[in-house]
């Protein structure tokens, strides 16, 4: 009997070397400590034991129960310490590893070409407005000096937007230019104090509208920056100064401008304003059209008839005004060489800046 037990607790120790996780550890319970086990048997078999020898046996028996208890406890904890360390191993976070980059948005080039102007221009004093892009007939064209059959009409294709086109007085047009903002400023500041209107210094950036056959070189929409300064002692020197100052912030101190005489129904004088080509220097070359220089605005001293039609006395106050395109100062710049590309809403296109 005794030689059995220690077979028994030798054999079943022996075996629990081998269990590895919690499945063959409970198999092994269950082989061993279970009902049927060796061990088990041997307490069942107990009462047909004599006397002498019932209480000896049963107290081996005991001690290798307890033995085998014993050492499941510890393997059961060794199996669940194992684990433990496994799936810590296998979860561990590597805080070495490079981070997925999420895909960061950015500003539109032409967006952040007219925040530069717009930079620029405030910097100078320039009060930012923002006026409407659908427009009456009226401010578009009749305010600013060109009425219903004027042949400035036709230098701007018009989108009309309803049906008085004939008669031209309320008919409803999107803006083929920023200058009718010139009036809605000058109203509104002259409305606050008709007899002693303040002086003005506004720029008005937006969106301009004409109603083009869509190339590579004219689109049917486009950005503007118009500037306007109304005061009681302004001249055109002050426009060349402002202009010039303005042109140099943008195009940088080295850069060469020049003036030309040229004509709008809303200034008298007019100009525009060239600068020497930067892409070859003013030498001539395509860019330039071998003239060596690039047109960048129009600009002029505020006609008297439109100061009257901002409320303001052409007698006591006068005023200079320019406006520009926008676009075409990145597409020189960059050398973009389509137009189209700035509203084709091609994210390959718009990375690039
Ligand atoms: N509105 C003119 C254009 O669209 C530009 C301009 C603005 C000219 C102000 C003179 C004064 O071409």
């Amino acid at each position: 009997m005794q030689e059995n037990l220690k077979e028994i607790e030798k054999n079943a120790l022996a075996e629990l070397e081998s269990v590895q996780d919690e499945g063959a550890l409970d198999k092994w319970r269950v082989t061993h400590l279970g009902r049927s086990s060796a061990v088990m048997q041997v307490f069942a078999g107990l009462g047909s034991l004599s006397k002498e020898e019932r209480p000896v046996a049963g107290q081996q028996a005991n001690q290798v129960k307890q033995a085998l208890e014993k050492a499941l406890a510890e393997k059961t904890g060794e199996v669940k310490q194992a684990a433990l360390q496994q799936s810590l191993a296998a979860e561990r976070l590597d805080v070495t590893l490079p981070g997925r980059p999420c895909r960061r948005g950015r500003l539109h080039p032409a967006t952040a070409n007219l925040r530069r102007i717009l930079g620029i221009l405030a910097g100078m004093g320039f009060q930012v407005y923002t006026s409407r892009d659908v427009e009456s007939d009226e401010y578009n064209f009749q305010l600013l000096n060109i009425p219903p059959h004027h042949p400035a009409r036709e230098m701007q294709d018009t989108f009309y937007i309803d049906s008085h086109v004939e008669d031209g007085t309320y008919a409803t047009v999107l803006r083929t230019h920023t200058s009718p903002g010139q009036i809605r400023a000058m109203r509104e500041f002259s409305s606050a104090n008709p007899q002693n209107p303040p002086p003005i210094r506004v720029a008005l950036p937006g969106m301009v509208y004409r109603f083009e056959q869509i190339t590579f070189r004219s689109e049917m929409q486009f950005y503007q920056v118009e500037g306007l300064a109304v005061g009681e002692t302004i001249t055109f020197g002050d426009l060349k100064g402002t202009l010039l100052e303005f042109a140099r912030r943008m195009f940088g101190r080295e850069a060469r401008f020049r003036f030309r005489a040229d004509h709008f129904p809303f200034t008298e004088p007019s100009a525009e304003m060239d600068v020497e080509c930067y892409v070859c220097g003013g030498k001539g070359c395509p860019v330039c059209k071998k003239s060596g220089w690039l047109e960048i605005l129009g600009c002029g001293m505020v006609h008297p008839a439109v100061l009257e039609n901002g409320g303001y006395d052409p007698r006591r106050f006068s005023g200079f005004a320019f406006g520009m395109g926008t676009e075409r100062q990145l597409m020189l710049r960059y050398k973009i060489n389509d137009i189209r590309h700035f509203w084709g809403n091609d994210i390959r296109f718009l990375e690039q800046f």
